[in-house]
């Protein structure tokens, strides 16, 4: 039978998780972008959004930082918005690659298929494919106006961040020209990647992340703004996405940990959705080995164990008394 939790519940678990993770110590800051790795390591917030809007959040989730990979989300969704789920899977692809973000074995093992949104190649194509083609300022204009609808407030490029990144881009723009080999970049190589490497350094707080969760847990409708921002029919496609992919190598240990669909980036930030429920959001720099925030991971995975949100558990839990936002 399914569990109704409250949302004082989840205020306890959120400061639950907190508590037991704030002294964690393990990982190490991305340094392979100059910017990620001058970030102080011991920043560290919390956040769930629930379907009525309200944001419950602990330790530092007003700070800004690199959205990083957790930016392909949004322009996943852009893509189906303008086009359609069906249309996107036949350009790109929804399979996970079991390897690496930036793997350019990946797109070779597939032979020419970018694999899924949710990793570098299908990023890019991605970025390739936001209308209008060929405009890079209306194109750019697209993708950051449609993450500040999901996340209910103005998002920027932190622009620091943005010229370290262009600065060291180099695998990225191998994997550009790469797709553009394959038939499989959708508009010219160089400004496709720049949009990627500019949506890669847009500044976001953990409040906002959980509230872009949130507006996906609600089939694409902000609880905050009570504004529509995406067809709901997409909502499950892209939770779908982020469950298979979403942790890159590690992906299937966090599914089978957690349970719980949610996609990583290398500024520190995770991005959870609980459909239905609640959007989640952790924040904190030092990662693993694979780029995955370690302690974002542990606080998220705590939250969902302690509240019995695995999705694939027949008891999981719903909110109480907290009617999703009506449009
Ligand atoms: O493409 C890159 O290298 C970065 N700008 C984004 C990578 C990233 O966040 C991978 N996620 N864990």
């Amino acid at each position: 039978m399914i569990q109704q939790i409250d949302k004082e519940t989840v205020r306890e678990a959120v400061q639950m998780a907190y508590e037991r993770c704030k002294n964690e110590t393990g990982g190490k800051n991305a340094d392979y972008i100059p910017y990620l790795a001058n970030v102080p390591s011991n920043l560290f917030g919390i956040a769930a959004c629930l379907p009525d809007g309200e944001v419950i959040a602990v330790g530092d989730t007003e700070y800004r930082f690199g959205i990083e990979s957790v930016s392909k989300v949004p322009t996943a969704i852009l893509a189906m918005n303008q086009y359609s789920g069906e249309e996107v899977l036949q350009k790109i692809g929804a399979d996970a690659t079991g390897l690496p973000f930036n793997s350019i074995m990946a797109i070779l093992l597939e032979k020419d298929h970018p694999s899924t949104p949710l990793v570098n190649a299908g990023a890019i194509a991605a970025c390739s494919m936001i209308r209008p083609a060929g405009d890079a300022d209306a194109k750019w204009k697209a993708i950051v106006g449609f993450i500040s609808e999901l996340a209910g407030g103005e998002v920027e490029v932190i622009d620091e961040l943005y010229k370290s990144e262009t600065a060291t881009n180099f695998n990225n723009k191998s994997i550009a020209w790469l797709l553009k080999n394959y038939g499989r970049i959708y508009d010219d190589p160089d400004l496709s990647l720049d949009i990627y490497t500019r949506q890669c350094s847009i500044g976001i707080t953990a409040r906002q992340l959980a509230t872009v969760g949130a507006t996906i847990a609600g089939g694409g409708v902000n609880p905050v703004t009570h504004r529509p921002v995406f067809k709901p029919e997409l909502a499950p496609k892209i939770t779908a996405m982020m469950a298979t992919v979403g942790f890159y190598e590690h992906t299937g240990d966090w599914l089978f940990l957690t349970g719980l669909p949610a996609k990583t980036g290398v500024g520190g930030g995770i991005l959870g959705v609980v459909p239905g429920v609640m959007g989640l959001a952790a924040f904190a720099p030092p990662l693993d080995e694979a780029g995955n925030s370690v302690k974002a991971q542990k606080a998220l995975s705590y939250v969902a164990g302690h509240l019995n949100l695995n999705l694939f558990n027949t008891t999981r839990c719903v909110m109480r008394a907290c009617e999703p936002a009506q449009v």
